[in-house]
């Protein structure tokens, strides 16, 4: 590559955080329990289907997330994609530490995981495997069950949640 399409950091960091922002993806919130039993989540957009057979989720968590330790030992976790009344929940789960699960709805499931009922789709994740990623661990799930929600799906866009239209 030439000079012109190489700009050094941090110029080359912001361009390619503009570039990824210009890319619309549906937004998830990914929570976990620890074994002391403590609801542990984060925001995440980095999240794509990965295999069929079996069925693999992926999600990306920065090592200097406060729950990566926890993500990264954890054996389940539950995916949701938000729709855009949970716009605020997820600039909340974005928020290091933020009181995330405060008057949010979540509910236990069976094996003690907040889950939040009227998500846009839901899937429940035991470990498959997590692998380094640059600075980032990617969470690679296998989907055991899911839920499918009524609501249409946020997308975030320019750094902005926006909901889906003519569908
Ligand atoms: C729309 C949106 C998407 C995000 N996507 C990711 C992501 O894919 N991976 C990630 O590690 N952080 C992502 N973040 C940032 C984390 O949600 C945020 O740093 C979170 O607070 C990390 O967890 P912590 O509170 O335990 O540190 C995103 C934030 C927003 C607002």
């Amino acid at each position: 590559m030439s000079a012109s399409t190489t700009p050094a950091l941090p110029d080359r960091a912001r361009a390619f955080r503009d570039a990824m922002a210009t890319f619309p993806s549906g937004v998830t919130i990914v929570t976990t329990s620890d074994p002391e039993g403590r609801w542990w989540g984060f925001t995440a957009t980095s999240f794509c289907s990965v295999s069929m057979q079996p069925p693999l989720v992926l999600v990306c968590l920065a090592e200097t997330a406060e729950c990566h330790p926890v993500f990264q030992q954890a054996e389940q976790w539950i995916v949701h994609v938000i729709h855009p009344e949970h716009a605020d929940l997820a600039l909340r789960f974005a928020t290091r530490g933020a009181d995330k699960f405060a008057d949010a709805g979540f509910v236990a499931d069976d094996e003690g995981l907040p889950r939040l009922p009227n998500a846009c789709v839901t899937l429940y994740c035991t470990r498959h495997a997590a692998h380094p990623g640059g600075d980032h661990t990617i969470l690679l799930g296998e989907v055991r069950e899911t839920v499918l929600g009524e609501h249409l799906p946020a997308v975030y866009f320019r750094r902005r949640f926006h909901p889906l239209s003519h569908v």
